[in-house]
């Protein structure tokens, strides 16, 4: 990565990956209000090269150890004429990325500004292929993901991936995301991109209201040779700060279930009625196959008072202390700590921010007094705004989101966030921000209206929507066959189900369906065994948007977990076992697609099978048209 200032005093910069350039000389600076802009006319007051290794520890996660190695240059600019006023950038580069952020000193010309824009750029050498989902259409980034040349797009929420005619991968994302509003990417012709700041509110374009001395986010760009290496690169949560929350044993990653799949189904309601899903009857339903079955909580959706309005995109009536009559909270609370589960809370907010924050404290008093350890939230509306106007990604909701981590955190409640602020690796100093929807899930599959997510979107999401964090996908249907809501279905088989809670990290990992349709199928075995938290990730053969074969080892013991997936075409995987430890053996049972399976007319016909391996065996395994394959190896003792 190369810094540079033009003769205007223009500061810019570019970056070169094995010799190749992959970002063109690219500017930086911004446009203030009632200000000069500040993006010319500067001097290097100074600058200072460091370089870093060091080593560290995940409280929980994909990578139990992840290596920080970078070189930083930290460059100090100031304006020669005018006002004179001071603006630092620090980049830092990775063998595996780059990352730069500005700095806004304490200074005498600059004390309160409102940033009017932001003038990064991250120009390409050409058209590349980009995936990609447009921003300002509604649904927030609830879209599937378009593969096209750059030069097709508007602009794009990030992670925006491309590929270089050189088959060079890049992704374009930002880390550390405080006070400030998300990024977008904006297309600016002849392969110039530019970042977008999300605005605050529709009346006025202003985008940021800070004080100095103020740092912005990280802009990020991971830059790898093999798309599975931007997954396993961790650039994102090395450039956020390490965790500031002290001892988080209490954050313990584990597998959900939930009174919800069924409200998606229609079978049940959140509000009030004959259907009420989160009844106590029910509920303890849920309770009792999530003891059975290892699993550790147990979410419950439209149990408080607000569902019984229309409360998307307004929210005013929920209460998040009040329990609907026929949902018995004490008694559900003593009822599963008896059986060793917890209840997951939920705070659906309807984007109704005002309603959530003026009651956020006894919220959250309520879910730590009631032993619920997790929470989901909610922000659904369905434009790009909040109920009050205000942008879903700008910086009012980054500081609202930011609010409840920290509440949650005080309580010791951990999150799992929908309709959220994009994840920028926040987790690394917030450990209890466990995970966020942020794409299309598998809800979309119950009532999406365009037939359900299509084969190749959990092909693409590691690459795209993965690559900011962990994701609350819900995998886990089994009852493929009989239709979710008119128009809508599973695309893709039930070993492929089963793959994803390989393939989609998530630290707190809902298995959704009904409990009627795990109970007597031999492949839920599969599921009840998974784990949530590794010692190691591999991305052992990928292709964006066609096919992903993923091991992962479990924290704490040797056992390893695969998935692989793939789109509507039918593939064989070749998985090379060379990660076992070489002087053991150990057992695979392996559940893939039976030789008749396809996603769209036999779905669920899979087979498990068993067999001895060692690191000198290499497994093929045959995926049907959007299939998959979950693995677990265990050592023999
Ligand atoms: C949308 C969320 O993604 C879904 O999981 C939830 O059930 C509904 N909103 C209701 O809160």
């Amino acid at each position: 990565m190369n810094f540079y200032l033009d003769r205007k005093g223009v500061p810019g910069y570019n970056v070169t990956y094995h010799g190749k350039v992959v970002i063109d000389s690219s500017r930086l600076g911004f446009v203030l209000k009632d200000a000069p802009a500040l993006d010319t006319d500067f001097d290097i007051v100074n600058s200072s090269t460091t370089t870093y290794d060091s080593t560290w520890e995940q409280p929980w996660g994909e990578e139990h150890f992840i290596r920080d190695r970078h070189t930083q240059l930290k460059v100090e600019l100031q304006e020669r004429t005018g006002l004179k006023r001071k603006l630092n950038i620090l980049f830092r580069a990775f063998d595996y990325g780059v990352g730069f952020r500005y700095e806004f000193p304490d200074q005498e010309n600059l004390k309160d500004f409102t940033v009017m824009d932001e003038l990064t750029e991250f120009n390409m050498t050409n058209d590349n292929k980009a995936w990609w989902i447009p921003a300002f259409s509604g649904w927030r980034y609830e879209h599937l993901y378009t593969e096209s040349p750059a030069s097709q797009f508007k602009w794009v929420h990030t992670p925006v991936t491309f590929e270089t005619p050189d088959s060079v991968y890049m992704s374009i994302h930002e880390a550390a995301l405080y006070n400030f509003p998300s990024m977008l990417v904006k297309n600016e012709g002849h392969n110039k991109f530019k970042s977008y700041l999300v605005p605050i509110d529709k009346k006025s374009l202003a985008r940021a209201v800070l004080k100095t001395p103020f740092s912005t986010p990280w802009r990020t760009i991971q830059i790898a040779e093999r798309p599975g290496d931007l997954i396993t690169s961790y650039l994102i949560l090395n450039l956020n700060e390490p965790n500031k929350l002290g001892d988080v044993s209490w954050v313990k990653p584990g597998k959900y279930v939930g009174v919800w799949w069924e409200m998606h189904l229609n079978k049940g309601t959140w509000n009030q009625g004959p259907k009420h899903s989160a009844n106590t009857k029910n509920t303890k339903r849920y309770i009792d196959f999530a003891a059975k079955n290892g699993f550790d909580g147990v979410l419950v959706e439209g149990w408080n008072v607000g569902w019984d309005s229309a409360w998307m995109n307004s929210g005013k009536d929920f209460k998040f202390d009040q329990p609907y009559p026929d949902y018995d909270v004490n008694e559900l609370s003593r009822y599963a700590k008896e059986k060793g589960v917890y209840i997951i809370g939920h705070h659906e907010t309807g984007s109704g921010i005002e309603n959530y924050e003026a009651q956020l404290e006894k919220a959250y008093q309520f879910l730590e007094d009631h032993g619920m350890k997790a929470v989901k939230t909610g922000y659904v509306e369905m434009g790009d705004t909040l109920t009050n106007g205000k942008y879903h990604h700008g910086q009012f909701y980054v500081n609202h989101f930011q609010h409840v981590v920290e509440t949650a955190a005080k309580h010791h409640v951990v999150v799992v966030a929908h309709e959220p602020i994009k994840d920028t690796g926040i987790r690394r100093t917030y450990p209890n921000m466990a995970s966020r929807e942020a794409a299309r899930g598998q809800e979309y599959n119950a009532w999406g209206e365009n037939g359900g997510n299509p084969p190749n979107h959990v092909t693409i999401l590691p690459f795209t929507r993965l690559l900011s964090g962990p994701m609350d996908y819900t995998p886990g249907v089994f009852d493929i066959l009989t239709p979710t809501q008119p128009n809508n279905q599973i695309n893709g088989t039930l070993a492929k189900e089963l793959a994803l809670f390989v393939v989609i990290y998530a630290p707190y990992q809902m298995a959704c369906d009904l409990p009627e349709n795990y109970e007597g199928n031999a492949a839920f075995q599969f599921i009840r065994d998974v784990p949530t938290d590794w010692e190691t990730t591999k991305v052992l053969e990928a292709s964006i948007g066609q096919y992903i074969t993923v091991a992962r080892e479990e924290r704490n013991t040797d056992n390893w977990y695969i998935g692989a997936i793939t789109n509507e075409k039918p593939r064989s995987a070749n998985i090379k076992l060379d990660f076992l430890k070489p002087d053991k053996k150990y057992e695979a049972t392996i559940y893939k697609d039976g030789p008749k399976a396809h996603y769209l007319h036999n779905p669920t016909q899979f087979a498990i099978e068993k067999m001895d391996v060692t690191s000198q065996s290499a497994l093929n395994v045959q995926l049907a048209a959007s299939g998959g394959a979950a693995i677990r190896i265990v050592e023999k003792k």
